[in-house]
């Protein structure tokens, strides 16, 4: 196999990130101002202080209707903390979200500005928003690889990851070993083919005697670059996300880890080999962490990434073009950073009723138990239909499309994108370019068709 070493040093990072500290303060206290104008912490935070009239019959369902809305679009509370703290990071969703205003003057809605003189954002005030995410931005995620013209964008070059090279030989085996199921049938790479995207391609996988689950099944390529994993984000690493699919009764089946690490010690060739890299010897841990550091490689550099890292010629016109109407369709909001995605938890379906018009047929496990994301976790109201954003990596090769797995073509998904997640409309013809520039995104290692385009 090949082995990834280290490539990159966070020199430019540093010498970014020495900059006075105090011109973050001095923007941090521009933006609150700004957004105080503006009124958008009334909108987009939980806490929100209605305005004098929000108590006229009619005034006050439009606004608390505002609020709703602007709550499920944008919870600004973390923001808040990271313009009183400068010692917070900022979520780069939210610095993308910010730029987009202040680049669009979008915000805040027509109706509010009317009755709020002075709301409205001016240049100056649209200028303060943009350093302060340009700013932001580079200090904390743009990365070192990043060609000087591509620094401020919201998508940004992928990188490798500096790795144990004797555990991950140990992960890449478990990962296609059967013996982590318990008829040792179904091993992880039964469900997330490396040739085929990392995913399996089914509306929703199949584990052992054919049992299916309720959910679309993920890739495993730079899952890594996920601030969380899984849709509902109930694992916080890799490692721990590895513990559920052997236990899952519907994926691997065990009973215990104990099972599979009885299984594996009867193996004398591998478990010495275990043994000579973790001298605790296979356990739980051990298992998850080669694992995991297995999928630290699965790392999938594509030409979009020459482009950003300053190869002018690594993209054609036409998928230039398509990257362009990606940002100007609001995707590249919630799709962000270096995974273009996996960065946030977002509502689905944000305009429209994406679940009422679904026509497309759903499992029963579907509907009770997975479709609503991130709220079977929390069981906030908040959090219905909230779901970790996918990463579009090897987007074109990942289908069937969303949580539900109901949509086989890409194309199908992005103008579903356009009409639920954002308040514009589209032509054929843009979406066509925006499929064109997700099939950039595949990575140059793995490069096949989707059968269904
Ligand atoms: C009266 C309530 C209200 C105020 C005030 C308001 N917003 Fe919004 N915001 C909304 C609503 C409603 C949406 C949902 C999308 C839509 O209807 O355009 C939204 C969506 C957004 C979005 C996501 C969509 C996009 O256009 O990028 C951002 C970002 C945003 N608001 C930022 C702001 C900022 C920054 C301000 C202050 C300058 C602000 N909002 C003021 C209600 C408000
Ligand atoms: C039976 C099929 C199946 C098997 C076997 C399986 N997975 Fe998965 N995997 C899934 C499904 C389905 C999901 C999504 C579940 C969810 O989000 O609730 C998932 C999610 C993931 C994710 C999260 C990705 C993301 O973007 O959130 C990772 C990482 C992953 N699996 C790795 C593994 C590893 C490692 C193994 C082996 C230990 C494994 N999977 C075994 C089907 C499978
Ligand atoms: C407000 C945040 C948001 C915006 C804006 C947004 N997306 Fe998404 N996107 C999501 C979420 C959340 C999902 C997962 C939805 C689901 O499966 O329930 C998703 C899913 C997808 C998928 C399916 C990925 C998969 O593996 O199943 C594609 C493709 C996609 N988005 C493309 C786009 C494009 C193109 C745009 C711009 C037109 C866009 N998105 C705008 C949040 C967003």
């Amino acid at each position: 196999m090949s082995v990834l070493v280290l490539i990159i040093g966070y020199i430019a990072a540093y010498r970014i990130t020495n900059q006075a500290p105090s011109d973050q303060l001095t923007l941090n206290r521009q933006v609150s101002k700004v957004l105080e104008t503006g009124g958008c912490m009334m909108c987009h935070t939980p806490s929100a202080h209605l305005p004098f009239y929000a108590s006229w019959p009619i005034a006050d369902k439009l606004i608390s209707q505002d609020v709703k809305m602007g709550m499920d679009a944008f919870d600004m509370t973390y923001l808040g903390l990271c313009l009183k703290n400068n010692e917070l990071r900022p979520n780069e969703v939210d610095i993308a979200k910010l730029e987009n205003v202040a680049q669009n003057a979008t915000m805040p809605p027509i109706q509010y500005a009317a009755v709020h003189l002075g709301a409205s954002l001016v240049p100056d005030e649209a200028n303060a928003l943009l350093a302060w995410t340009k700013r932001n931005r580079i200090v904390y995620y743009t990365s070192p690889l990043t060609s000087k013209d591509m620094m401020n964008e919201p998508l940004q070059p992928i990188t490798y990851v500096k790795v144990d090279t004797a555990k991950v030989e140990l992960g890449e085996d478990l990962f296609n070993d059967l013996r982590l199921s318990a008829d040792s049938t179904i091993s992880c790479a039964s469900c997330h083919g490396l040739k085929t995207g990392g995913v399996d391609n089914k509306q929703y996988s199949e584990g052992i005697r054919g049992q299916k689950g309720g959910i679309n099944a993920p890739s495993v390529y730079n899952a890594y670059f996920n601030f969380v994993q899984f849709w509902d984000g109930r694992a916080l690493t890799l490692a721990q996300q590895a513990a559920g699919p052997p236990l899952n009764p519907v994926e691997m089946g065990c009973e215990s880890f104990a099972e599979i690490i009885e299984r594996l010690e009867a193996d004398k060739e591998f478990s010495s080999r275990f043994k000579a890299v973790y001298p605790e010897g296979i356990t739980e841990l051990t298992i998850t962490d080669a694992i995991a550091e297995y999928e630290k490689t699965l790392i999938t550099p594509s030409r979009f990434d020459a482009y950003l890292r300053g190869d002018s010629c690594a993209l054609t016109a036409s998928e230039i073009q398509g990257y362009e109407l990606f940002k100007k369709f609001d995707c590249a909001i919630c799709h962000v950073g270096k995974n273009i995605g996996g960065q946030s938890y977002e509502k689905f379906s944000l305009q429209g009723d994406y679940y009422s018009d679904r026509t497309h047929r759903v499992s029963d496990a579907t509907l009770n138990v997975e479709d609503n994301g991130r709220y079977k976790q929390t069981g906030l109201d908040y959090d219905k239909n909230r779901f970790k954003v996918p990463s579009l990596r090897n987007v074109a090769l990942t289908y069937p499309y969303m949580h539900d797995g109901t949509i086989q073509n890409l194309s199908e998904a992005v103008s579903k994108m356009v009409l639920y997640q954002t308040v514009k409309k589209i032509r054929f013809s843009d979406t066509d370019k925006i499929v064109i520039f997700l099939h950039a995104l595949t990575g140059d290692s793995i490069a096949t068709k989707n059968p269904a385009e």
